[in-house]
């Protein structure tokens, strides 16, 4: 379910760390940087932002996305995720549904105190998806 990081992968996690220095997390004090990859091999970052009105907030993983998709990628490959404090950090639910729209990338996460991969359906195995046809169908 999860193996070691590559060196390629280890990089990815190292450059999600510094993303994190970027958050705004006044209210919880838990900074988080994301890096979301698809073909090209282009990071797109996020970092999380939160509110004053708790629900505004928004996580990394989605600060992340938006980037990706801005910039016309649509083929999530990976997605590294880091706490600035070095805690376990793993997408949370409405993260992964959100990711999942994009494909089933590779997660590198800190989780159990060590750096791994771990492909998305292995924490979300039945995200939902429109039926066909639409919300009428
Ligand atoms: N957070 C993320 O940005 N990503 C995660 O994977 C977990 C949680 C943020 C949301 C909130 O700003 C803070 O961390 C505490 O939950």
């Amino acid at each position: 379910m999860s193996r070691a990081p590559g060196l390629a992968e280890t990089l990815l996690f190292q450059e999600a760390l510094a993303v994190a220095e970027h958050a705004y997390a006044p209210y919880s004090g838990f900074a988080v940087g994301a890096v979301a990859a698809g073909p090209s091999g282009r990071s797109h970052h996020g970092a999380n932002v939160e509110n004053a009105s708790y629900p505004a907030g928004i996580c990394a993983e989605r600060a992340a996305l938006a980037a990706f998709v801005t910039h016309h990628e649509r083929e999530l490959r990976y997605v590294a995720v880091a706490a600035l404090d070095g805690s376990d950090c793993l997408p949370c639910g409405l993260c992964l549904q959100a990711l999942s729209e994009f494909g089933d990338p590779e997660l590198v996460v800190r989780r159990g105190g060590e750096v791994v991969v771990l492909r998305l359906s292995d924490l979300l195995t039945a995200p939902f998806a429109m039926p066909p046809g639409g919300a009428d169908a």
